[in-house]
């Protein structure tokens, strides 16, 4: 935590502009602008966006200004969640909210000393834009002849080569190096861009050479990393950066920056760089394609911002179609729609365009095939259905299959659809579809357990919990607080983290104010905030009347000042003042068995 304030922000902003913008900004409104929000108590709800889920466990607090996700434990006030859902660093974000309430800030102060205090974060995405200028640069140069010569040969128009920003790492070893290093970055930042590598033979060298340059651009088009495809037949075919602070292959996609504005109501997912350029030249603005990785439940979050319907253009050999399969699934997860465009007789959509052009893409996207019948069709080459034993295999996979679908509609119009095609009897079908269904087929997963993996709670999880939920409950009810103050101390928190939020907010408390979200500016770190937003987040269970709420909050209260008094009795001999504690802690104890604590 910084001891001013806030390191952060302090860099170009005083502590005070931060607080007005961050308070005129409510965080209901910014949130509710991109996550649909249904009230619930005192509190809006609604679907996660930093992970997948079918039921909303996001949580948006209007009275304590902050997000809490009970699903991820994404958490934080308005200023984190616009970092976190734009993927802006922390500037960029004040600036944004200060435009969307009409707070003018103070101007920049860009001298050398700031620019060098800047967060990494906003050094890398400078370096990266530097980087993707320079490549740029070098396509256009006489060097460049290599690299231009093969986009155009791939058919590529100027036109989309500017608008891709695309590039070219030339052979001259330690161009690109020698370039930043000239405009003032340091070896260990141009390693840590993952644009630069050492090694004892090389030193520091450039890490992408005689490749053409994609620069791999997030939501906001700032670029974040870069895909290189060799010349010729080289190893790797493409060379990716490798994951930064701010390139996170999990959470981004290659052309969605622009996919995200085309009108076409849904997205073409595939898999290369070159399969997006070539579906954005020929008109399909809205293709994108996961980062060299398989694709991930935190891509499939970040398309249902903008869409239910993915049409899947993966390549159409075996690795294609297992991926697709892969994606399928995790489309599902994500209650999205997954339908799959056949490419055949091509490869991909690059080579498919070329030979057959647009309007036959646009046919193939027209019959794509839904996701479920493409997994049956795919699973049926696995059984020679002329063997009477092996067709009953598959008709009794595909029946499961129709048993976990939980929509009775959606099962039976499937169920239909399967019958036809395979030429199953639909009444048998049904039959089988209902006994495996009865027989559990249809049973819902266990839903997965939260944070801890299944283990039993720990003691110190346990302890901690109990502070959670004391903080939790001072900042929903603040009032209780002056009936408490006399009994509870920061130092009864005996993490460091819990110590420094409590003081914190007793130090609000006791001047009869109460502002969780301006308690999480203070703190820098990303981890910590979402610890924050966490402490003031902890449910409340099994409190229903009057009775119940004071005996409860009584039982909190007296279980984090035994815990103390344990804690400190432990520390005697190390610690001089625990002993001081303990004997304090004991008196308050025995007081607190007597007071009645009234909530009104
Ligand atoms: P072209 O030959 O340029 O048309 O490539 P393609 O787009 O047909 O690529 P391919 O199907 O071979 O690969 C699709 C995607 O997988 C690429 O865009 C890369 O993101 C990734 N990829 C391909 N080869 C490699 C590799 O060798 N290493 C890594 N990390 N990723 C690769
Ligand atoms: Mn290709």
């Amino acid at each position: 935590m910084g001891q001013a304030g806030v390191k952060r922000g302090n860099v170009y902003y005083s502590e005070e502009i931060i607080e007005e913008v961050r308070t005129k900004n409510d965080i209901v409104d910014v949130v509710g602008a991109s996550v649909r929000l249904q009230k619930k108590g005192s509190s809006y709800f609604g679907l996660c966006p930093f992970h997948n889920e079918k039921s909303p466990s996001f949580s948006v607090s209007g009275q304590k200004q902050m997000y809490y996700c009970f699903g991820c434990g994404a958490g934080g006030n308005v200023i984190t969640f616009v970092m976190n859902y734009e993927n802006y660093t922390f500037q960029e974000a004040l600036k944004y909210l200060a435009d969307r309430a009409g707070v003018t800030l103070p101007e920049e102060d860009a001298s050398a000393q700031n620019r060098q205090k800047q967060s990494k974060r906003a050094l890398l995405l400078q370096i990266n834009k530097e980087a993707a200028r320079y490549f740029c640069h070098q396509l256009r140069s006489p060097r460049g002849k290599p690299g231009y010569e093969y986009l155009s040969e791939r058919k590529l128009s100027d036109e989309t080569i500017k608008h891709f920003g695309l590039g070219f790492a030339d052979k001259t070893p330690g161009s690109l190096t020698a370039y930043l290093r000239e405009k003032g970055y340091s070896d260990e930042m141009l390693v840590e861009a993952g644009l630069c590598a050492y090694d004892e033979n090389r030193g520091f060298h450039d890490k992408f050479w005689n490749r053409v340059m994609f620069p791999i651009m997030d939501i906001n088009h700032r670029v974040i990393g870069f895909g290189g495809r060799v010349m010729g037949d080289g190893k790797p075919k493409y060379l990716n950066s490798p994951e930064t602070p701010i390139f996170d292959k999990s959470r981004n996609l290659y052309g969605l920056n622009y996919a995200r504005i085309s009108r076409a109501g849904n997205l073409i997912l595939c898999e290369g760089y070159m399969d997006v350029i070539a579906m954005h030249q020929a008109g399909f603005t809205q293709a994108v394609a996961s980062l060299g990785t398989a694709f991930t439940s935190g891509q499939a979050s970040l398309i249902r911002r903008y869409t239910e319907q993915v049409l899947l253009a993966y390549d159409s050999d075996g690795a294609g179609v297992n991926a697709a399969l892969r994606a399928i699934g995790i489309l599902k997860e994500a209650g999205l729609s997954g339908r799959v465009i056949n490419l055949e007789p091509y490869k991909d959509p690059d080579e498919f365009i070329k030979n057959l052009g647009q309007e036959a893409f646009q046919e193939r996207i027209d019959k794509a095939e839904d996701g479920f019948l493409f997994e049956i069709r795919i699973l049926r080459r696995d059984f020679h259905v002329e063997d009477p034993a092996q067709k009953t295999k598959f008709e009794m996979e595909a029946a499961r299959r129709l048993s976990q679908m939980e929509n009775e509609i959606e099962r039976e119009n499937y169920l239909a659809a399967v019958a036809r095609e395979y030429f199953i009897d639909p009444e048998m079908l049904r039959r089988m579809v209902r006994s495996l269904a009865a027989a559990g087929g249809q049973v819902k997963p266990v839903e997965r357990p939260r944070s801890t993996t299944g283990k039993k709670a720990s003691a110190e999880d346990n302890r901690k919990k109990t502070q959670r939920m004391l903080l939790t409950w001072l900042s929903d009810e603040p009032q209780i607080y002056s009936q408490i103050q006399q009994y509870i101390q920061p130092e009864d928190f005996t993490d460091e983290l819990y110590r420094q939020v409590a003081k914190l907010l007793f130090e609000e408390l006791a001047q009869g104010r109460c502002d969780p979200a301006g308690i999480i500016s203070r703190f820098e770190n990303e981890e910590e905030q979402r610890q924050v937003a966490s402490i003031f987040h902890t449910r409340l269970q099994g409190i229903d009347n009057q009775q119940q709420k004071e005996k409860a909050f009584k039982d909190i209260l007296y279980a984090v000042k035994q815990n103390s008094c344990e804690y400190y009795a432990s520390q005697q001999g190390t610690d001089i003042n625990a002993l001081k504690q303990v004997v304090a802690a004991r008196r308050a104890l025995e007081e607190l068995s007597k007071v009645h604590i009234l909530f009104t």
